[in-house]
C-alpha cells in the first residue's frame, strides 16, 4: 500500500519524473478533495500526488477543501505527507528561489474549516501541537537536501495567512515581531488536520518573493513565477532523493 504521499503547491501540479500508474476520483464525508489522486512510482517508491490547487491552479488558498484533502489521503493508507508549498520571506537571508524546512507555524488564518472534531464527538478532542511538523520527516528532507547538495535552511516559524492578497508591509512587520520567518496562505489548517489524523506531515517551502516591504519593488506574479521555476527544480531534485529514504 502507498505510504507517502505528495501535496504540490503553486508551481508544483505535476512530478516530471511520477511514473503515473493510474488517477482515482475520491468522495470523502466533507466533500470533494482538491481533484483526483494520481498514484505513481517516484525513484522506485510507490506515491500519490495530490496538487491542492488542483491540476489546473484554480482553486485558491482559502477555498481549498484541506478537510477532504488530508481524508483522502488517509484514507488511501498514506502515512507520511510532504507538503510543497511556496512562501514569501521574511527573514533577510532567504533568498528567492531557496528552500526551507520549517519547524514553527504562526496561525493568522481566519473562516476556515480547521478541525475534524466539531461534530458527533463522543469527548471534546484537544491535539498536542507543541512541535507542528513530524521531526522524523524534517530530518529525513534536510539530510537528503545535504546528499544532493541542495542549499536549505533548516527551521524557521511559517507564518499562515488568509489571502488571497498578499500582506502590507506593516503586516509583515507585525509577523517578524511575531517571530515570523516566512509567510504563505495555505500552511494552516494543514498542519493541523494532519496531526489530527495522526498523519506525519512536514511542508518543503519555496521562496517565491521576499514578503511585502522586504523587497526593493512591489511584488508581481510575473516575479513569483519566475522564481518559482528556479525553486521547483531544487524542490523537484529534493524529493526525488528523500522518495526512496522513507
Ligand atoms: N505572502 C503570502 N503567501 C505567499 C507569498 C507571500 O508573500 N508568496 C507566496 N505565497
Amino acid at each position: 500500500m502507498t505510504k507517502i504521499a505528495i501535496i504540490g503547491g503553486t508551481g508544483l501540479t505535476s512530478l516530471k519524473n511520477l511514473e503515473i500508474k493510474e488517477r482515482q476520483i475520491v468522495q470523502t464525508p466533507y466533500g470533494e478533495p482538491s481533484g483526483p489522486i494520481t498514484r505513481g512510482v517516484l525513484n522506485g517508491q510507490d506515491i500519490i500526488f495530490l496538487p491542492r490547487h488542483g491540476y489546473g491552479h484554480t482553486i485558491p488558498p482559502h477555498k481549498v477543501n484541506y478537510r477532504a484533502n488530508l481524508w483522502t489521503l488517509k484514507e488511501a493508507g498514506v502515512e507520511k505527507i510532504i507538503a510543497v508549498a511556496a512562501v514569501g520571506g521574511i527573514r533577510a537571508d532567504l533568498a528567492p528561489a531557496s528552500l526551507i524546512i520549517p519547524d514553527q507555524i504562526v496561525d493568522y488564518t481566519w473562516s476556515r474549516v480547521n478541525t475534524f472534531f466539531e461534530e458527533g464527538l463522543t469527548h471534546v478532542t484537544h491535539i498536542d501541537f507543541t512541535h507542528p511538523y513530524c521531526e522524523e520527516l524534517r530530518e529525513a528532507l534536510l539530510a537528503a537536501a545535504r546528499d544532493a547538495g541542495i542549499p536549505i535552511a533548516d527551521r524557521g516559524t511559517y507564518g499562515a495567512t488568509q489571502g488571497p492578497r498578499l500582506e502590507t508591509a506593516a503586516e509583515i512587520n507585525r509577523m517578524e515581531r511575531d517571530g515570523c520567518d516566512i509567510v504563505g496562505m495555505t500552511g494552516m489548517p494543514e498542519a493541523a488536520l494532519a496531526r489530527e489524523l495522526e498523519l506525519c506531515y512536514a511542508t518543503c517551502a519555496v521562496i517565491a518573493n521576499q514578503a511585502a516591504g522586504r523587497g526593493p519593488a512591489e511584488i508581481t506574479m510575473e516575479d513569483i513565477e519566475k522564481n518559482l521555476v528556479a525553486g521547483i527544480d531544487r524542490v523537484r531534485a529534493l524529493l526525488e532523493k528523500v522518495i526512496p529514504t522513507l
